[in-house]
């Protein structure tokens, strides 16, 4: 290849070193968290994908308690179908929880995500996330969910519909309203792009009324940019390992 399409794939696509381009090469390991749990560990970003302090606990606290549970005791609702969006499918660990908890609780969820860098299912296996329920047979639920189609609504059981669209945050007009989000992406260190105001805008336009936005960022920054999109924002308990969260509401 000539040195001038070099420099120009470069300019285009390698802007930093955490261009989104480098994850398509990346290497990740399995790595157990401090609750026994497990996660990957991305070496060339000396990044995560969950908190090393426990990936069950964050998940379970940032998305699930102070998301998903809270803006079902915020609504008062138990009949309405509650729409979820998931910034960064991974590794599933948020729907599983999402479904468990819709199960549970006996009311329809909704939920849409989208992933640019889709995971293999042998690398999701390898996580064992269906033994964090060892009375329930997660197994399949999981394989249900990692071969999903994309772009298709998928009935997973009679209480959690998935939609998975293969897609860039920074490419998605999102088309449908939510009731919750979840915005779970890579730290501010790695991706700052992606938690800037003009990322998060049409997303947060797309938040309902009594919408509730959460992430387990505590950033200023973020702060203040869910606030100039017009959420009313609070910093709430972090999860283990961490002092402070954000939690948004669209009032
Ligand atoms: C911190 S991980 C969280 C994953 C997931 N919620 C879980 O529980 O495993 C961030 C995820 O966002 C995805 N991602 C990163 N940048 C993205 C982008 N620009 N557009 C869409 N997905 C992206 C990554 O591939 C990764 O799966």
């Amino acid at each position: 290849m000539s040195k001038l399409k070099i420099n120009f794939l470069n300019h285009i696509f390698l802007k930093d070193q955490y261009s989104f381009f480098y994850l398509y090469g990346i290497k990740r390991e399995k790595v157990i968290t401090a609750d026994g749990s497990s996660t990957l560990y991305m070496e060339q970003w000396d990044e995560y994908y969950h908190s090393m302090h426990g990936a069950y606990n964050e998940a379970m606290h940032v998305y699930i308690e102070s998301g998903l549970s809270f803006w079902k005791s915020l609504n008062k609702i138990n009949d309405k179908t509650c729409t979820v969006f998931e910034m960064g499918f991974g590794t599933g660990l948020n729907a599983l929880l999402s479904l468990e908890y819709a199960t549970e609780n006996e009311f329809e969820v909704e939920f849409e995500t989208i992933e640019a860098f889709p995971l293999s299912f042998l690398e999701v296996q390898d996580l064992d996330f269906d033994s964090l329920f060892p009375s329930k047979n997660y197994k399949s639920i999981l394989k249900k969910l990692h071969l999903s189609p994309w772009e298709k609504k998928n009935k997973i059981n009679p209480f959690f519909t998935l939609l998975k669209n293969k897609i860039l945050m920074e490419n998605f007009n999102p088309v449908s309203k939510y009731d919750v989000i979840y915005y779970d992406a890579f730290g501010f260190r790695v991706q700052p792009q992606m938690w800037s105001e003009e990322t998060l805008g049409p997303i947060i336009n797309a938040l309902n009324r009594n919408g509730v936005f959460v992430t387990y960022s505590a950033k200023g920054c973020v702060r203040r940019s869910l606030e100039s999109l017009g959420l009313e924002v609070f910093r709430i308990e972090g999860p283990p390992g961490k002092r402070e969260m954000l939690r948004a509401i669209r009032a």
